[in-house]
């Protein structure tokens, strides 16, 4: 057993197997063990920075969303223009929530100009600070300002996300997510907004819910329909706490340098075509997410606008300035990504410990899982899309619960749901050794639990044989 490591307090060491390249194995403990999930609660969720939600849902002053984790219910307020301010959602008098948030729900959100408890009426300005407290002669004088303020919590943006982090000792946001917020700023996630969002309860752990979409490697297996119109093969790469994966360039007939995200020719004779199964394929199939209708578009007239024999190459640098151009004409500007920063950002993101982005030049498809209760085989699970609109053209969204069918959630993400509950089962097997990742293209998972085992003090994924 090693020591849990305070990752807020010292730089983490690297400890146990340092080549993700080796062929490793780990145990299903961080899965399926009441303790860790019951241990995750002390030494993991209180330390680590989460994405709370986006900017965009709290424009204005008084505007407000709650995020719940484990027994922590934290409220994030805009307290000015400029500044977000976040707190335990619990008052300093008898510990009353101070915004209720159903069981069951992800998250709540609303405007207030000021909190006020429905307890006993103590009331607190966006600020955290008491302006009211009732009779408070009884106290003798002896109740302060600090005894009667609201606990403060850690609030910081990256990329139009709101993130908290519990321990006010906590490194800064930005240098938590290190390589993750420098690959990844080119993108400007911060202009996009949300498309739809969504989320559902699985019978699994947040774990297993959300490494279903941590590698490509399950495409062969998972969504074979999708075989037709590309190949798969994936790199993965752990940086720090977090790590990517993307389409392998072994292949360059398929995977051009600047094409190594989802916007990339297809598999085929002709790229012309090829080009526009593959982005019709993930747009029907994803539900209208992982690319974009411009995209969709402007691929679909590849066919009329180019000589048949075109490179793939061209056809690739074609389509994408046509859809530029389209993006353009309705007030959407792309952002300016070089080649190497595209090939260098790869297909998809996990940030630890539980958010995932696949991104795109003008979109990306997001996951959050966390767990639900303290049932180590239980999970509230999220995805939402966010895309580049035309100012004032942003769709209004919410949080819908959907339950985990094709025609809620698109068929390739079902596929994903319906692998979840049966990892769960099988991982509760006593037939089951440990797991066996994928070295080349699972790296992204294995360093997820060489951090976990890190952070909570457990077992380093070990070399498969000695
Ligand atoms: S618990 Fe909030 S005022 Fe009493
Ligand atoms: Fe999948």
């Amino acid at each position: 057993m090693n020591k849990p490591v305070d990752i807020n307090r010292g730089k983490p060491v690297e400890i146990g197997v340092e080549d993700l390249h080796e062929p490793l194995t780990y145990g299903v403990e961080a899965f399926v063990s009441p303790e860790y999930a019951k241990a995750e609660r002390e030494l993991l969720w209180p330390k680590v920075w989460q994405m709370a939600g986006r900017v965009e849902e709290v424009p204005n002053v008084g505007d407000y969303i709650t995020y719940e984790i484990g027994d922590d219910s934290i409220i994030v307020f805009r307290t000015a223009p400029d500044t977000l301010k976040a707190y335990h959602n619990v008052c300093p008098h008898r510990g009353r929530r101070l915004i209720d948030t159903p069981d069951g729900k992800n998250n709540a959100c609303g405007h207030k100009n000021k909190i006020v408890c429905g307890f006993h009426g103590w009331t607190f300005d966006l600020d955290g600070k008491n302006i009211y407290v009732h009779e408070p002669q009884d106290w003798k004088n002896q109740l302060t300002a600090e005894d009667t303020a609201l606990s403060k919590v850690k609030v910081d943006t990256w990329g139009g996300w709101i993130f908290i982090n519990m321990d006010l000792e906590a490194v800064p946001l930005e240098e938590y997510l290190g390589d993750a917020a420098r690959i990844l700023g080119p993108f400007q996630f911060e202009k996009m907004r949300y498309k739809w969002r969504q989320w559902v309860i699985f019978d699994c752990n947040w774990k297993t819910a959300l490494e279903a979409f941590m590698e490509p490697y399950h495409v062969a297996g998972t969504h074979t329909q999708m075989l037709e119109h590309g190949d798969y093969y994936a790199y993965s790469a752990a940086y720090g706490l977090h790590g990517v994966s993307g389409f392998d360039q072994r292949n360059p007939d398929l995977m051009m340098k600047q094409s190594s995200t989802i916007t990339r020719a297809g598999k085929g004779e002709d790229p012309r075509v090829s080009t526009y199964e593959l982005q019709n394929e993930i747009y029907t199939t994803v539900n209208n997410a992982s690319t974009t209708e411009t995209l969709v578009n402007a691929a679909r007239r590849l066919v009329d606008e180019l000589p048949e024999g075109t490179p793939a190459p061209e056809v690739i640098k074609h389509w994408l300035a046509s859809a530029r151009a389209d993006d353009a004409a309705r007030g959407v500007e792309w952002p300016t990504i070089t080649p190497e920063q595209m090939a260098e950002a790869g297909l998809a993101w996990h940030v630890f410990p539980n958010m995932s982005i696949l991104q795109g030049i003008t979109f990306a498809l997001c996951y959050r899982s966390r767990p639900y209760g303290d049932d180590p085989n239980k999970c509230i699970f999220e995805s939402y899309a966010i895309e580049r609109f035309p100012e004032g053209q942003e769709p209004k969204t919410e949080w819908v619960y959907a339950e985990a069918t094709g025609e809620k959630w698109g068929m390739v993400l079902a596929q994903d749901f319906g692998n979840m509950a049966a990892v769960q089962k099988g991982m509760r097997s006593r037939g089951f050794r440990g797991t066996l990742p994928n070295p080349h293209q699972e790296q992204k998972i294995t360093n997820f639990h060489r951090n976990l085992a890190h952070v909570m003090g457990t077992g380093s994924p070990r070399l498969l044989k000695k």
